[in-house]
């Protein structure tokens, strides 16, 4: 079948479609229902079939006579140490840690904070939880303790997971010190934590709270799959939103895994006994999806990579893995190229190693930049995927189905809608907009499985996050237009979101850690391009009346508060004074053209401004300030 045959067959009779796809997963009970209506305008897929998905990531696996294949390729040029892992090998692993969890008393439904470098460890603990039933929330390691302590205070977990320090570059992360505090600031107290000793950093443990991942194993049973619904969480990953709570996106066991099996095969390419890389971290969408259950549910032997693009120890790291473990293919963030290129322009690196192995390459998380593009397209001399997907979906919306039937790439497109997501552009009052029309990026409903459909505690703020501004559409926050073929193309976020190195960041969230400080009047956190990040976030910061505070003080100032606030994962590095911001008459501050001029770009001039004489004193400052590319 060809690819529009499969997409339209997909809009066209959903529930047919997706049974048919359901069918390849290893149920304890299958399901009868297959699509029903749920509360808040959301979708149930699968709602009476019961599974377990570490069962199909792991026992299923081994029993299909897989249990002597690698399962994970642990490389880490971080502490110059690898491990190959079979599928026997993880299956006891996670068996035994699941032991581990019970006998912490962890029971279906609970939940569990998982706070980890890209350690095997961390891979086996989300397993762990799974094989338990358990809902796992994988907070990533550049997140500052207040963070971990708002999302600790939202899934209030009974225990929390962590290793005593990750590796940047040569820097030593002490993690332990961090979950202390976030532990000392969050309301909600977890009974337990159980910490990973790594040789490079010894966490000091808390006596009755702490407990040693090792001393833990002792006496403990291992432990068998729970059957759970289809409908139950798997796991909590909380995305940056508008403001300072970020969203805690529920993925379901059921629908997850069908659409992950699907994607696997049907968009990456990959077949069982293939090898796959997803070159990101456990603690974003694409290490849940693509480093840890899809490639496994699939039966690939997955990359487990501790280390940087570059530095790692050369820019040569990424030619290496794919060579030295055969990589058929990978999935990365464009800022990891471009910082290979920085440093190795002509690609020199690449040359010492066999890259065979590998047939094509997907990015995502950012946008592509042409150059980049290019590049890459002639080092690597295999097709280059531009694809798009968000953490509420889980896998892609837009790809070129390498697995089906490949379309030919489109520069500045991140390709065609996938099977199940019926995406259109819409004007700002709904109505759908003709081919090469601007507008707000959304997919019909009902969504496909995969697809959260609901935010932890609080339907209410997933159904008028996603459901609302378009009655009958998924709000993706994007914004982009189609051509005449159906291409799709994201030109960048609609809200107040930014992708800092392919990081999902909320300018809402630093402005209100900024207004803190008691200089400040007000603030608007803009993003400007960056040549190697894509953006990087940027303070315009009104002074308070009579404030005393030299510049260069006040920006030391802000940038320690969102760095201590926020994490160093944000980026913040410059805040710039400004007499005034630019506002709506109803005193909205117009970020869009904020952005415009700070990436000097052309912008109409808008007619709900009172005084337009403020545009030009704010270009002159930003320009002055020399921020950005
Ligand atoms: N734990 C602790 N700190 C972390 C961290 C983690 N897991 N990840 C990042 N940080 C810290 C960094 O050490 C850095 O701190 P610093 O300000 O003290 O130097 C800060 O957060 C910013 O990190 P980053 O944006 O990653 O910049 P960098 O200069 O350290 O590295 C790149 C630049 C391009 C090499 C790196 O950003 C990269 O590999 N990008 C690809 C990202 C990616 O894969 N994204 C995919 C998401 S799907
Ligand atoms: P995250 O939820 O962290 O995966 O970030 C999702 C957001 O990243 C999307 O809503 C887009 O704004 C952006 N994004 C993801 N993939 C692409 C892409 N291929 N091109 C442009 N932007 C992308």
């Amino acid at each position: 079948m060809g690819y529009q045959q499969e997409y339209q067959q997909s809009l066209q009779d959903k529930e047919g479609f997706w049974k048919t796809q359901s069918n390849e997963l290893a149920w304890y009970k299958k399901p009868t229902q297959i699509l029903t209506d749920a509360d808040h305008g959301t979708h149930r897929w699968f709602a009476d079939g019961e599974l377990n998905t570490c069962f199909l990531a792991l026992d299923h696996q081994v029993e299909s006579g897989r249990g002597e294949q690698v399962a994970l390729y642990y490389d880490s040029p971080a502490t110059n140490s690898k491990k190959a892992i079979t599928y026997n090998q993880l299956l006891e692993d996670v068996q035994h840690f699941a032991g581990v969890l019970k006998a912490q008393g962890i029971e279906k439904g609970d939940r569990v904070v998982i706070y980890m470098p890209m350690v095997p460890e961390a891979a086996v603990a989300m397993l762990a939880c799974a094989r338990l039933g358990a809902v796992h929330s994988v907070v990533f390691g550049g997140f500052a303790p207040n963070e971990l302590a708002i999302r600790i205070n939202d899934a209030e977990p009974k225990l929390v997971i962590t290793a005593s320090c990750g590796i940047e570059f040569d820097k030593v992360i002490e993690y332990k010190p961090l979950v202390d505090q976030a532990f000392d600031l969050a309301t909600h107290k977890p009974s337990g934590c159980i910490v990973l000793q790594r040789p490079m950093a010894k966490a000091e443990l808390q006596a009755g709270r702490d407990i040693d991942w090792f001393e833990a194993h002792e006496g403990v049973e291992p432990a068998d799959c729970v059957p759970v619904l289809s409908t139950d969480p798997l796991y909590i990953l909380y995305t940056s939103g508008t403001t300072g709570m970020p969203k805690g996106i529920v993925r379901d066991n059921g629908s997850h895994a069908v659409a992950l099996l699907y994607a696997l095969r049907n968009v990456y390419g990959m077949k069982a006994g293939d090898v796959w890389w997803g070159a990101s971290d456990i603690g974003w969408v694409v290490g849940h999806s693509f480093i840890v259950y899809g490639p496994l549910m699939g039966g690939c032997s997955a990359v487990f990579y501790e280390g940087k693009p570059v530095r790692s120890p050369d820019a040569g790291a990424f030619w290496r893995v794919i060579s030295e473990y055969g990589v058929n293919s990978m999935f990365a963030a464009p800022t990891a190229f471009r910082a290979i290129r920085k440093e190795d322009s002509e690609g020199a690196l690449s040359k010492g190693y066999n890259l065979s192995s590998l047939r094509w390459l997907f990015v995502a998380g950012e946008k592509l930049d042409s150059s980049t593009y290019s590049w890459l397209s002639e080092l690597l001399e295999v097709p280059i995927i531009d694809h798009w997907w968000q953490t509420e979906t889980g896998w892609p919306m837009t790809a070129s189905l390498m697995g089906v039937e490949p379309v030919e790439t489109r520069l500045g497109s991140t390709c065609v809608p996938v099977p199940g997501f019926d995406i259109q552009v819409v004007d700002g009052d709904g109505n759908e907009l003709k081919d090469g029309e601007h507008g707000n990026i959304v997919a019909r409903l009902p969504m496909p499985p995969g697809v959260a459909q609901t935010i932890w505690n609080n339907p209410e703020r997933f159904q008028q996050s996603y459901l609302t501004a378009f009655p009958g559409y998924y709000h993706t926050g994007d914004g982009g237009f189609k051509d005449q073929d159906g291409y799709v193309y994201i030109t960048g976020r609609t809200d107040d979101v930014i992708n800092v190195s392919g990081h999902r960041l909320s300018t809402g969230e630093m402005e209100e850690v900024i207004a803190k400080n008691v200089n400040v009047a007000e603030c608007a956190v803009i993003a400007v391009a960056d040549q190697l990040k894509g953006h990087i976030p940027v303070g315009l910061v009104v002074l308070k009346e009579g404030a005393n505070i030299e510049e260069a003080a006040l920006e030391k100032d802000l940038v320690n508060l969102v760095r201590s606030e926020v994490g160093a994962v944000a980026c913040f590095r410059n805040a710039i004074v400004v007499q005034r911001l630019p506002k709506t008459r109803s005193g909205k501050i117009l970020r869009g053209i904020l952005r415009k001029i700070a990436d000097k770009e052309e912008y109409n001039m808008p007619s709900t401004i009172d005084d337009v004489s403020i545009l030009s004193e704010i270009t002159e400052t930003i320009s002055n300030a020399g921020v950005g590319r």
